[in-house]
């Protein structure tokens, strides 16, 4: 067996830059606010009918591509993590290929849906196919274009505030190096609190969930019996039923707890310690989350990479965006130990240990 690693990585925003203050324009928010709660000072935001998740992530795996030196048409499957996807489906990763022009069809294209921790889970399963050796250049990309569908009036101020736009890649390749690749991922899900954080409408539920606990539900027009219309209904346009909606505090007070766990279970898996972590890179959902799991692992500065300051929570972008900006500066290098952890809807988690 082999062992896969990152031969290639590259990470794409967009230049609107949008600050705290121009969000305070449109909602009842304040710089203040946002950054004491969350870190974030702002965030970019793609151009309207110019640039989508896919255009995005084809950017990022643009770069990706040619730091491994490797032709598009070299690639044999690509991982597409996204929440925000161009269309319902098809997915992004078929959208990819054609934006990136791979016309050669003996290649696969894999959609996955895991939200915060979809490029952990994307490099886990890149991984098991490198390592098997049936694929020998996986292109994973996390991408998100948020700033379509999230609600700029002050209703939705917790959640909008937070995200923000921006794509991620990274070329998994076999290596033969005794001393480099990835060494472990660890993956979690556990679906008992789905809602707490989720994009509820349009879906096939028809509130079959509400039914089921005993609790009226608010199908509006026109109900339960007309069933082309339960999928998006007028009601639910009317009422803005198509938004994310998150329980911040449930979420923030998980998140503390299931990045040290899942940190910690891989790090025992390789029979490492906390100790012997050059960077962490977590996934990006709020700098006071990354400090606590900072000071719980008991790590420097330097040995954490935060860029939420700059570019919000980008979901699946997150990491591979923290990763590539950390290694472009210099901050990871041969040799050293990274750690990637992500925690978020689902909720869905995992961490993986890279050897760089
Ligand atoms: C979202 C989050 C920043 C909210 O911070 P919080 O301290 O939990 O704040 P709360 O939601 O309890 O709201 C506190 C108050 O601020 C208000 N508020 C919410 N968003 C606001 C905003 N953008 N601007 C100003 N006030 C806001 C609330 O309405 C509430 O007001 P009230 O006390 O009058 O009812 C925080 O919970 C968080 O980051 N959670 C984790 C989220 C996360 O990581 N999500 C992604 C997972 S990958």
């Amino acid at each position: 067996m082999f062992r896969a690693k990152i031969a290639g990585i590259g990470h794409y925003v967009p230049d609107n830059i949008v600050t705290n203050d121009d969000l305070a324009k449109v909602m009842e928010t304040s710089d203040e606010w946002v950054r004491e709660r969350t870190g974030i000072e702002q965030r970019r935001y793609a151009t309207k009918h110019k640039e989508t998740t896919t255009t995005m992530g084809a950017r990022a795996a643009e770069k990706a591509l040619a730091q491994a030196g490797v032709d598009k048409n070299e690639v044999d499957f690509i991982i597409f993590a996204t929440l925000s996807p161009d269309y319902y489906f098809p997915g992004c990763g078929v959208l990819l290929q054609r934006e990136l022009g791979i016309t050669k069809t003996e290649i696969g294209a894999l959609d996955i849906r895991n939200q915060c921790s979809g490029f952990v889970y994307g490099l886990s399963i890149a991984d098991q196919f490198v390592r098997t050796g049936m694929y020998k250049n996986v292109l994973l990309v996390g991408a998100e274009m948020h700033s379509m569908g999230l609600d700029f009036s002050t209703r939705g101020r917790n959640v909008t505030v937070i995200f923000g736009d921006g794509a991620g890649a990274v070329l998994v390749q076999p290596t033969e190096e005794d001393n480099q690749g990835i060494l472990t991922t660890k993956l979690h899900s556990d679906g008992t609190y789905a809602e707490k954080l989720a994009f509820i409408n349009p879906g096939a539920h028809g509130g079959y969930h509400h039914e089921q606990a005993g609790e009226e539900y608010d199908y509006g027009y026109p109900g339960p019996d007309v069933r082309g219309e339960m999928f998006i209904t007028p009601h639910m346009l009317e009422n803005g039923q198509y938004y994310p909606n998150m329980e911040g505090q449930f979420v923030f007070k998980l998140a503390v707890r299931k990045f040290p766990e899942v940190i910690k279970e891989a790090l025992d898996d390789a029979g490492l310690s906390f100790g012997d972590i050059d960077m962490l890179v977590p996934h990006q959902a709020n700098l006071r989350i990354s400090q606590f799991v900072q000071k719980t692992l008991r790590l420097r500065d330097d040995q954490v990479w935060n860029n939420i300051q700059k570019y919000g929570n980008t979901t699946a972008a997150s990491i591979p965006i923290a990763l590539s900006e950390a290694v472009e500066a210099g901050a990871v290098k041969r040799g050293d130990l990274v750690c990637l952890a992500a925690f978020g809807s689902g909720f869905t988690w995992g961490s993986a240990l890279i050897r760089w």
